[in-house]
Formats: C-alpha cells, structure tokens, sequence
C-alpha cells in the first residue's frame, strides 16, 4: 500500500495534478493496516476520501478519520428502508442514517450514494429529499452498472432510454426544489449533460476542434482504480486490467498503447456521431455490462444520432 501510495504521488507531481484518493471496499476499516495507511496519507498530504460501510463507524472512528485528513466519508442508500434492507441487510438503513450523523459531527463531509435501476428508481425522488432533511453534504445517484449480460436484460433491472429519461424528469423537479438546500446535489450520471442540452440548460461550444473530448467519461482522462493486487484499471466499473503497479510504474501505464484503448473516441458506435461527444459519451462500462463492447451505445441514451 505504501509502494501504490508512492507510485500515485509519483505520477501526479509527474504529470502536474493534485491527487485525490477514493479508497473503498468492500468495508476500509476492516483492513488490519487501515490506520497505519490513513497515517501515511496523512504524513504525504494527501487529499483523500472514503466510500465504506456503516457498520464499524462510531464518533471515535470517525474523529480518527477526520484528524488523518479524511475529508469525506461516503455511505451508499439504495432505496427507502424496505427497499435498502433487501438490497443489504436488516437494520442497514437505520446504521446508514446514524452514521450519517456521525460523519457529520466528526466533521467529514457526508456524502450519500445511491445506486438507480428499474428495482429502486421510484424511491430516488424520495432520497433526494431525505438527503436534504438529514442535512448530507453531497448526494449523488449512479447507475447500476450490469455485472453480467444476463443481469443488464432482466427486465427487473434494465430501463429503457425513455423510462430513464422520465426518471430523470422526476429527479429534476426534487433538485430544483432543492436548489437553495446545503446539500450539493451531484449530477453524476453523464446523461444529465444530454438531460439539461434538450432543456437549453447546456451549451455545446462550437469552437472546439472535431476530435475534442473535454468532459463527460473520467475514463482514460483523469481516474484510475488499483486494485488490492496493485492491479491498474482504467475503469473499475468494468474489467478493463491495464497492468500491475507493482512492476510498472503508473506514469508507464497511464501512457501505454493498453490505456489507449480506453482512449478511442472515434470507436463509440454512438457517441461519435453525437453532437455532445466532447461532453458526456454516456456510461462506457454500463454499454459493456450489456454487450462487453465500451464503445457501444449507452443502453440507456435517447439521443437520436444522424446516421
Ligand atoms: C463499491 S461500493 C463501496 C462502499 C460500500 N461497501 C458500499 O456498498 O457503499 C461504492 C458504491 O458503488 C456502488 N456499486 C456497487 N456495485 C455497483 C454496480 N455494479 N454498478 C453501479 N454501482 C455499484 C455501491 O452501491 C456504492 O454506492
């Protein structure tokens, strides 16, 4: 973990960024040397968050975490009570909302997470509501990313583009009504760039050069995930193995022919012929839950593209 630590300094003061680390799990603290490794973030000073459970979290922990330099500790709300129970275990949502109230005191952010899909899509209006009352600093919604093709067609799970357009409809209306909340409602999903263009709320810039790629995808542009193994993947929402850190370094990686894969615009079967390219290219690793293929359409767009 040290050598990984190393190596991720090494990298940014190479290629000039500040390093911000997402260090997740699984459940963090569990880790026999978790502390050991918060000190020597601490020691770099370096910017760093946790996504875990709430199980272990008590004012201590979470004290501990916030004096290492946490700056925010992320628990994850997949539904209302029923709905997250199911998805986790019982008694779940009651710890997630005490732990909330934790984080909150120790002084780290607390950020909710939830993750959408045909299962849970009508409660998220709701979270988004619960997460202004429970006062959490951010709140961002993912979509289920399939970890099988035979997931990604349950019809249980997948939503059509027109259902996740309406879902979204229903979304914008509860962040509007929130838009003078302390909560920081983070448009996660790319798809809110297409969202908020049909609404006239986003503007392409029609001054950038064809090839282009500003925002949207972090893939190949400014994340990373390492695995436990030291394992380098350009996505970690998709099996995307670029080599292992503890043989090459990251700057090695990040500039190999292998990371340019993730890096082949031109290869969206939809995107790259979207007006919106530059911006947003959807969600590459649900488009390869469905058909192991990135670059296919994202099942989830309702762009209509001129062929
Ligand atoms: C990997 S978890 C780690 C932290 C913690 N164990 C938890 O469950 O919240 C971080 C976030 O990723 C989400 N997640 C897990 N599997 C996913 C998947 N296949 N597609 C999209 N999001 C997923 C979780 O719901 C959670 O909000």
């Amino acid at each position: 973990m040290i050598h990984v630590t190393n190596q991720i300094v090494d990298f940014c003061d190479r290629i000039n960024r500040t390093p911000y680390i997402y260090l997740t799990g699984g459940d963090p603290i569990l880790h026999p040397d978790f502390w050991r490794l918060l000190e020597y973030f601490h020691e770099k000073k370096l910017r760093f968050c946790i996504m875990g459970n709430p199980f272990h979290l008590t004012a201590d922990v979470c004290r501990r975490m916030h004096d290492l330099g946490c700056v925010k500790y992320q628990v994850s709300l997949d539904g209302l009570e029923k709905t997250h129970d199911m998805f986790r275990k019982p008694g779940s949502y009651k710890a997630t909302l005490e732990a909330i109230r934790l984080i909150k005191a120790s002084g780290m952010w607390a950020a909710v997470m939830s993750t959408v899909s045909k299962t849970n899509h009508k409660e998220i209006p709701a979270l988004i509501d619960l997460a202004d009352e429970l006062g959490v600093d951010v709140y961002a919604v993912g979509r289920y990313c399939p970890t099988s093709i035979e997931k990604a067609y349950d019809p249980d799970i997948h939503m059509t583009p027109q259902e996740y357009k309406a879902y979204m409809d229903e979304c914008f209306e509860r962040y509007l009504a929130h838009k003078n909340s302390r909560t920081t409602y983070q448009l996660k999903d790319h798809l809110w760039t297409l969202y908020k263009y049909e609404k006239g709320l986003f503007k392409p810039d029609g001054s950038l050069p064809a090839n282009a790629v500003i925002d949207g995808c972090n893939c190949g542009r400014n994340h990373v995930t390492i695995l436990p193994t030291g394992m380098v993947c350009a996505c970690r929402r998709m099996e995307s193995e670029i080599g292992s850190v503890m043989n090459t370094s990251l700057y090695d990686l990040w500039t190999s022919a292998k990371f340019d894969e993730y890096r082949q615009y031109d290869k969206f079967v939809k995107c790259s012929k979207c007006r919106l390219k530059a911006y947003c290219r959807g969600c590459p690793a649900v488009a390869y839950g469905y058909t192991h293929n990135m670059y296919d359409a994202d099942p989830q767009c309702w762009m209509e593209v001129d062929e």
